[in-house]
């Protein structure tokens, strides 16, 4: 075997008469006739490697090599010729004259090519995944996730945090997701949950007196599946005691600051973020995730339109709805058929979020307004509604009325999808902000009960604690959620340390004591024992990468993704087992073996 003296991405002009061994994959062979040029690559970068028939045996052997070919090539660093110099590559001022050149593994014709403006579909990605990951983006993205977890690693070892492995085969969590359950064939009919989070973990870890903690944490949900979410995701899990929120944010804030201005080439987002209540996130983005990379703040029109003639906005007001709004800017400049459409489409957003209808007023720069409502406002309530919502000559304005929660998620939703056809979103940015104050309850219609907004082990607020009973509503939690681009990056809070408050929550929550003592005994146990008030955070870290690296799912910053149908395709993921297996886990298949 030829042993390798350097990278593909070493060698510059230095090297010149430098006798060199490289090693790597043919990524372009181009056949001049008598002489062959090969690109070869790793994962440090190309060169270009000549091997010309002054050496037979090289050159004979270049001739049968093919696209991904692993290849070692022994041979002379030359200066390229003048003017046959590349400057798109760190080595493309040198090239290897080959004197021996062995084909390690040669490579069958390829299902895509090697690439990055590669459009092959996921499934093909996914099934030859080791293929796709040669891509130099793909490597990028890994690589770019390894340095990332270091430095989250340094950071927090710098803050005096000790990383703390957790179990992975244990009781199941309530983080709001389906758990992953594991048979147990010690103990038939008993099942391990896969952690959801080390949430309760960490807690107990404090209640241990380790003050600062941190870990890599796969989590694992059942829940479908987006282009930010997968059924197993790693999460940056912090916990600290003797803490309030403020310390969690500045901690968090600094290690947001510090990865984007050493991973990304974007300016570094200044201290402290911007912080928005929950109900002010809600009110001016119809999100508690809200894009600030834009404006187009959403308005409310109620005090404007108290006396409207507009028989459709008068009922809603009259039914205690409201009528709330966001801008088109330039939207008024496009064809009467061009505006149609384009509202039609904005319609179906609207709908998916339960409103009827999307209303529309249009201040053309000049001639007739093309909204046909337009007729129906007076003068005075289409300046009033215009300069409301900031809309100009030449702008468009859009109108749900509904209730507050159809409303603000429907031009949420519209607010968004504004943002990227009218390119409102320089590209480039990192827009963290805090969202906090979230209530500490959510009412589950369906379900008929309180549910925790974020999760059980969250504590109200001091001031309203007296009303967690009487009036679970108005009850804010001491909890925030870091916000980057307009997706959640990470969710955390400030934990209950009291068993009596822990015993109200799980009350609150609908769980009996005897439910509450048999599901969370031990955290009940454990606060009875010396516990310091303590929080925490956990960051999304495939988010944070995806965010980092410019892409649009974290499927490209994960080696090994399950696709949208929680599927891996290369292993085959999920497979049918043995009856064997089953047998000793006391289970029954009602599988097909080749279904
Ligand atoms: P939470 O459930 O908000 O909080 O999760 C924290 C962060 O994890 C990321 N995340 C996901 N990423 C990919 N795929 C998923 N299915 C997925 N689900 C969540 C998000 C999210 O913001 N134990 C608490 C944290 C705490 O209170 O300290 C928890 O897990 O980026």
């Amino acid at each position: 075997m030829l042993k390798r003296t350097h990278t593909c991405g070493d060698l510059r002009v230095a090297a010149a008469g430098q006798e060199v061994v490289l090693a790597g994959w043919a990524y372009r062979r181009r056949d001049h006739g008598t002489i062959i040029f090969l690109d070869l690559r790793d994962r440090y970068g190309v060169t270009q490697v000549v091997v010309t028939p002054d050496t037979p045996e090289a050159h004979e052997a270049a001739q049968r090599v093919r696209s991904e070919f692993v290849l070692a090539v022994r041979g002379l660093v030359r200066r390229r010729p003048a003017g046959m110099e590349n400057a798109g590559l760190s080595t493309g001022e040198i090239e290897v004259v080959a004197s021996e050149l062995v084909v390690e593994n040669p490579a069958k014709p390829l299902p895509f090519e090697i690439r990055d403006d590669l459009e092959a579909n996921e499934f093909a990605r996914l099934r030859y995944r080791y293929l796709d990951l040669r891509r130099p983006r793909m490597q990028r993205n890994i690589i770019l996730r390894h340095r990332a977890v270091k430095l989250m690693r340094d950071y927090l070892d710098g803050h005096d945090f000790l990383e703390i492995e957790t179990p992975i085969l244990t009781k199941s969590t309530p983080e709001g997701a389906r758990d992953y359950l594991v048979p147990s064939r010690v103990h038939p009919g008993k099942f391990y949950a896969l952690p959801q989070s080390p949430q309760q973990f960490k807690q107990l870890l404090m209640v241990a007196g380790f003050d600062r903690y941190f870990q890599i944490a796969r989590c694992f949900r059942d829940e479908d599946l987006r282009a930010d979410r997968q059924p197993e995701f790693t999460q940056l899990d912090v916990e600290m005691s003797f803490v309030g929120q403020e310390d969690v944010i500045e901690l968090v804030s600094g290690l947001c600051r510090d990865l984007t201005a050493q991973l990304t080439e974007a300016e570094p987002p200044s201290l402290p973020f911007p912080r928005l209540t929950y109900a002010e996130a809600l009110a001016r983005y119809g999100s508690d995730k809200p894009d600030i990379r834009f404006g187009l703040e959403l308005q409310d029109l109620g005090d404007l339109l108290a006396g409207t003639g507009v028989g459709f906005l008068k009922a809603a007001l009259e039914a205690g709805n409201v009528v709330r709004a966001v801008a088109g800017p330039g939207m008024a400049g496009l064809s009467g058929t061009k505006l149609r459409e384009q509202v039609k489409a904005y319609e179906e957003v609207v709908k998916i979020y339960g409103a009827k209808g999307l209303a529309w007023l249009d201040y053309p720069a000049e001639g007739a307004p093309k909204s046909p409502i337009a007729k129906f406002f007076s003068p005075a309530e289409l300046a009033a509604i215009a300069e409301r919502c900031a809309a100009g000559p030449g702008d468009a304005v859009f109108m749900v009325a509904d209730t507050v929660r159809v409303a603000t998620a429907a031009l949420g939703e519209l607010r968004l999808r504004l943002g990227r056809d009218l390119n409102l979103i320089a590209p480039g940015q990192f827009k963290y902000l805090w969202v906090v104050d979230f209530p500490l309850v959510d009412w589950n219609e369906e379900e008929n009960r309180w549910d925790a907004m974020h999760h059980p082990f969250t504590s109200p607020k001091a001031e309203d604690l007296a009303r967690m009973e009487s009036d679970p509503a108005s009850v804010h939690a001491n909890a925030y959620d870091i916000v980057l681009n307009g997706v959640e990056l990470g969710g955390g809070s400030i934990r209950i340390h009291q068993r009596d408050v822990q015993e109200r929550m799980f009350q609150l929550l609908g769980h009996s004591a005897e439910a509450a003592a048999l599901k969370f005994g031990h955290m009940l146990d454990a606060f009875e024992f010396g516990t310091p008030p303590h929080g925490g955070i956990a960051l999304g870290i495939d988010r944070f990468i995806m965010l980092l690296a410019g892409e649009q799912s974290i499927r490209e910053v994960i080696p090994f993704p399950k696709n949208q149908q929680a599927l891996e395709p290369m292993t085959g993921t999920p497979d049918v087992v043995d009856k064997a297996q089953l047998d000793l886990l006391h289970l029954v298949s009602t599988a097909k073996k080749d279904a």
